[in-house]
């Protein structure tokens, strides 16, 4: 009996032809890594959840910077802790305050060597944790939680951050950054939009990794998992508003919306392979359940070709290393 005239295999055959016909790369360039500074601490602190990942001191987090600006990677995304917070999250505008003078620290030690993202959100600031300011019910005040933004926003490019990512998930948070940063000159700081931000269990170990006060949910302001169709809503109503990059997050079990932004928008994707699939992988490689690095290059791969340019993750360093002997 003759054999099959098609055969697919003819081009897994060995790593030189599958090489040759790889459709998605993963490289250093495209990786940001997150990264946790804390207020009054000298030394970094061990997050438990996320096995690998600490927060880091002033001194420590300045060296992350210099590995991670030599090692190629495209950007750091800066998280702030404060020792002191408060009802509005004052901490945030004070160009004292720990993540303000974090962005400072970064770009004096990598300059323009690597993107310098800060998170633009109040949470971490909050005594309520909470990404907003809240009414006199109690309630997250949208409008109210703008005029902050704005003036955050500004402190952190004065701080000297290229990029600031807007992850608070209020209505019109683009809009009014931009137009707060361009008044104030700042017409060349980016604005890498969380657009498609769901409420979501996988930032279980991002609470712990701030110290995040929050009781309760963000379910008023971040989108239900069981909706696709207003993730593209949300992304074009950021585009409209000025955002240079659009985010997607979480990203595994959100594959999908990934691919539906990529297709819908005209500007740079990215995803935000976030704490819980970090520490869901790392738990499961502490038991010996599956092969580490494996896994990770392949839900890198993964989110990569689902249509992420750009992918944030804590293993972003390590990756980074690690390619160059990967095949
Ligand atoms: C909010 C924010 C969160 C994350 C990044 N920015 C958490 C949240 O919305 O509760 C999560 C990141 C992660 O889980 O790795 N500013």
């Amino acid at each position: 009996m003759p054999g099959p005239i098609l055969r697919p295999r003819r081009l897994r055959r060995n790593a030189a032809v599958r090489s040759l016909v790889a459709q998605t790369s993963l490289e250093p360039r495209h990786l940001v890594l997150p990264m946790f500074v804390r207020e009054g601490t000298s030394a970094p602190v061990p997050i438990f959840s996320m096995p690998g990942v600490v927060q880091h001191s002033r001194d420590s987090a300045r060296a992350a910077v210099a590995q991670a600006a030599e090692v190629g990677l495209g950007g750091v995304m800066l998280f702030g802790i404060p020792e002191r917070k408060d009802a509005t999250g004052t901490q945030a505008v004070d160009p004292h305050g720990i993540l303000n003078v974090a962005i400072a620290d970064a770009v004096a030690e990598v300059g323009d060597a690597l993107v310098v993202m800060s998170d633009l959100c109040l949470d971490e600031f909050t005594d309520h944790g909470h990404c907003g300011v809240l009414d006199d019910r109690g309630e997250v005040d949208n409008d109210a939680t703008l005029a902050m933004y704005a003036a955050v926003g500004v402190t952190q490019a004065e701080a000297g951050a290229h990029m600031l990512g807007a992850s608070g998930m209020m209505d019109g948070q683009v809009g009014v950054i931009r137009q707060a940063l361009d008044a104030a000159g700042h017409i060349d700081t980016a604005i890498l939009a969380y657009a498609a931000k769901y409420s979501s269990a996988f930032y279980g170990p991002f609470r712990e990794a701030v110290d995040s006060s929050l009781s309760g949910d963000r379910k008023t302001y971040q989108q239900d998992p069981a909706n696709r169709r207003e993730a593209v809503r949300e992304a074009l109503l950021d585009l409209e508003q000025g955002a240079d990059i659009i985010m997607v997050k979480p990203a595994l079990a959100y594959l999908d919306l990934v691919r539906d932004v990529r297709d819908a928008v005209d500007v740079p994707v990215a995803a935000y392979n976030i704490s819980g699939e970090y520490a869901m992988l790392e738990a499961a490689a502490a038991n010996g359940w599956i092969e580490r690095e494996r896994a990770i290059i392949e839900l890198l791969t993964g989110i990569r070709r689902a249509g992420a340019d750009i992918v944030l993750t804590y293993w972003a360093t390590e990756v980074a290393r690690l390619l160059p002997r990967w095949g």
